[in-house]
């Protein structure tokens, strides 16, 4: 990522208090930092289906003294942490990796509030140094199909760097 996680986290709108759910949060690029940006009065949901980087994130998690975060080893497709309860729901460079990404928009349908909003950050769908396959990615547009079929509706859709694309989306 060229952007550092907390400036990108800042430019989503994620402040003091919120609700943030970090699904497919590998072993925690984004999950500490915006632990750290919510604080105390709020908290970080994250899941993934790899054991080691969930454990590694708790370690991250407990070297800093964050307590504000609950980290689960599990597919998102069978994730939803609350009901109404999240500000965002955010997907990094994961919504091509999801086996049924449809479903794991559902999800995301539940946990926001109507307040909240939907984030998807990807790989745009061109060939980079970095990355996955070219042919595994989800364009701007097949990625906000899947999201508009999961119910919201789209309210920008901009690029982050060069490699990267920002979807949010309202429920
Ligand atoms: C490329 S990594 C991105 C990690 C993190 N979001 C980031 O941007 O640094 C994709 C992650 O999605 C996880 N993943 C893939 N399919 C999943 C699923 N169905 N449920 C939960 N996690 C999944 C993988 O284990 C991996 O850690």
């Amino acid at each position: 990522m060229g952007r550092k996680p907390e400036v990108t986290l800042s430019a989503i709108g994620l402040r003091s208090g919120m609700v943030f759910m970090d699904i497919g949060c590998g072993d925690g690029f984004f999950t500490i930092p915006a632990a750290q940006l919510v604080g105390e009065a709020g908290r970080v949901y994250a899941v993934d289906a790899d054991a080691a980087a969930v454990e590694k994130l708790r370690d991250k998690a407990a070297e800093k003294g964050l307590t504000n975060i609950t980290a689960k080893l599990g597919l998102a497709e069978e994730t939803v942490f609350c009901e109404v309860c999240a500000d965002i729901v955010f997907y990094s460079r994961v919504l091509h990796d999801f086996k049924d990404p449809a479903r794991v928009l559902r999800n995301a349908k539940q946990m926001l509030k109507p307040t909240g909003r939907l984030v998807n950050l990807d790989w745009k769908k061109k060939p980079t140094m970095f990355g996955p396959p070219v042919r595994i990615r989800f364009s701007e547009e097949q990625a906000a199909d899947l999201i508009k079929a999961a119910g919201f509706t789209i309210e920008s859709v901009a690029s982050a760097g060069r490699n990267f694309y920002i979807i949010t989306a309202k429920p």
